[in-house]
């Protein structure tokens, strides 16, 4: 049974005071959590009713509270044995819930639901396309990757868990200059296939850096990168082959680091693949009236939208970054017909997508308002990432590495006794779960400061603390054993705080697909670990005072587990149930 709380409550409310003054989806969306449990488990406050009723809200409150409870609380069988209490304080009605009526309801659909506990579903039958990593070829991931990959896996998942089949894009920038570069450093410096095929997109890289350093002497470099660009763009045999080859390499180090963070993608269409559907999108922009020239090049004038122009043709012809976004979201438009089209990368790139945004609309595209850019803000990492391999570019693969062997001195300090494979194991999971954690927990557009301390405080606002709770909650049940039934039987507080908690989860998924905000789930998991750590030090779950209270401690525990769970899923964390 699908018990929502709120709407239980909201019916009271609405069938007191009403339309038109208020919807029942008003009140619903009113209604509180109470920042002490003290206070209740809902408050609806009456601050807004009293303009149109023209009383003070304590006056309202008041009234509310005493119709409510003088038998007027409708006998509705599923509210009336719901509401334990009612009251009235400072402009609010605070109501408190009856503990059993209520756990029951609640970890019944727990259970009921498993690992679907807390999926609301709101994308059922619907689709969403989410474009996100992209690096750039023939370079290797570096910790500036680590966001945008992350943050769009997440959402990815928040997404699926919602129901929406997603379509997970790695739009990777496959072609333009860079590409003429590494070619012509290959040729210069290189030559050697097998080489390249040995030691992959590292090879690449130093070329690349090789290449750079050297064009700043050199002027001529940069005339004999852009010969094999256009050669590439011109189908000459041997350059294709030369691209695809790199290409090939590029993509077989970013599956390795993929699979390292759980990450898949359906497709790889990169830049390149749009080349052949650039000349349909000028053509129809033309069509549409909406190309200007100006010296030389072509554009859309977005003045109007207090934008800068949007500019779809260099004056030297090259066509642009944005007109190949556009081309691709025409393409994906007609290949998946998305309900949601998401970019995630950062924001210095707002404008870009707003610019072309605003052209899919010029153009007439109704789907041009399902397309939503995604921007985060930096991740600064201090001195804490390690510069080698690579010149400046501090590696991706090298930072997980270290966060691995990070955390696998942590674990071997805490629990010497595990087993080499066992510690590996864990190190693995709650290395990486550092990282991906450290990275969702603030509001996306804010800029992320990394330290390896916070990242990595087994004891605090970390995802090894998070991962660290959910096996603790999994030792509890494994030495337990089968429950004998799942009653609940309330003796203390922090047991109820949990309870409340685990009948947020469902809103606070709500919250994070309909904000594109993982640190939602992220800062919600902390609470419900925060709670069920007092509840472990303050209650004997084991040796508890009787039968059934064991009984119904351990069932908080298992409901807590899929809860903690579930949320460890959206954010693309592994779970550990030994540690
Ligand atoms: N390759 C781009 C970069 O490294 C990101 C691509 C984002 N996706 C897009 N469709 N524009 O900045």
């Amino acid at each position: 049974m699908i018990c929502d709380i709120k709407n239980t409550v909201a019916q009271e409310l609405y069938n007191i005071i009403g339309e038109p003054e208020i919807t029942k989806e008003e009140i619903a969306a009113a209604l509180e959590y109470p920042p002490d449990i003290n206070m209740g488990d809902l408050a609806f406050p009456c601050f807004r009713l009293s303009k149109i009723f023209r009383k003070s809200p304590n006056i309202i409150a008041e009234d509310i509270k005493n119709k409510l409870t003088s038998g007027n609380i409708s006998a509705d069988a599923q509210c009336a044995p719901l509401l334990k209490k009612c009251e009235s304080a400072g402009g609010y009605i605070n109501f408190t819930l009856d503990d059993k009526y209520y756990a029951e309801n609640i970890l019944g659909d727990v259970f009921e639901q498993g690992d679907k506990y807390g999926a609301p579903k709101i994308g059922e039958s619907k689709t969403v396309v989410i474009d996100y990593s992209s690096p750039n070829m023939s370079k290797p991931l570096s910790v500036g990757h680590l966001r945008t990959t992350n943050i769009g896996n997440a959402i990815k998942k928040i997404h699926q868990f919602c129901g929406y089949k997603t379509v997970a894009i790695n739009y990777i920038g496959d072609w333009g200059t860079p590409q003429g570069k590494i070619i012509a450093a290959y040729k210069l410096w290189c030559n050697n296939i097998s080489e390249v095929e040995e030691k992959g997109v590292y090879k690449l890289l130093d070329l690349y850096l090789k290449f750079e350093k050297e064009a700043e002497e050199d002027k001529t470099l940069g005339e004999s990168a852009r010969l094999f660009c256009l050669k590439l763009e011109q189908g000459d045999e041997e350059t294709v082959k030369l691209w695809k080859i790199f290409m090939a390499v590029s993509i077989e180090e970013l599956k390795r680091i993929y699979n390292i963070l759980g990450i898949e993608f359906d497709s790889y269409d990169g830049e390149s693949f749009f080349e052949d559907k650039m000349p349909a999108v000028i053509r129809e922009l033309k069509e549409k009236d909406l190309l200007k020239s100006d010296n030389g090049a072509q554009l859309v004038d977005l003045e109007e939208y207090n934008m800068p122009p949007c500019l779809i043709i260099k004056s030297d012809g090259a066509s642009l970054y944005t007109t190949r976004d556009i081309a691709s979201a025409i393409y994906r438009h007609k290949t998946y017909s998305f309900d949601k089209n998401i970019y995630v990368t950062d924001m210095r790139q707002s404008l870009h997508f707003a610019q072309w945004f605003k052209v899919t609309e010029l153009m007439g595209y109704k789907w041009a308002k399902d397309c939503v850019h995604i921007p985060y803000g930096l991740m600064n990492f201090g001195g804490q990432v390690m510069k080698t391999r690579a010149g400046n570019i501090a590696l991706l693969d090298d930072f997980l590495k270290l966060a691995v062997e990070k955390a696998e001195s942590i674990i071997e300090e805490k629990n010497p006794g595990l087993s080499v494979d066992e510690k590996k194991e864990i190190a693995k999971k709650v290395g990486i779960g550092a990282v991906l954690f450290s990275d969702l927990v603030s509001g996306r557009v804010k800029d992320v400061n990394f330290t390896w301390e916070e990242a990595l405080n087994f004891n605090g606002n970390s995802g090894p603390y998070v991962q660290y709770t959910y096996a603790r909650v999994c030792s509890v049940l494994d030495k337990a054993g089968a429950l004998d039934n799942k009653n609940i039987l309330i003796t203390n507080i922090s047991e109820r705080e949990i309870i409340k908690l685990i009948s947020q989860f469902p809103e606070k998924v709500l919250v994070a697909e309909r904000e594109y905000e993982p640190s939602v789930i992220c800062r919600y998991l902390l609470d419900l670990c925060a709670a069920f750590n007092r509840f472990y030090h303050e209650c004997s779950i084991l040796k508890a005072e009787s039968e059934e209270i064991k009984n119904s401690r351990l069932t908080l525990c298992e409901a807590a587990k899929y809860t903690l769970g579930n949320g460890l899923w959206l954010l693309g964390m592994e779970k550990t149930e030994r540690v």
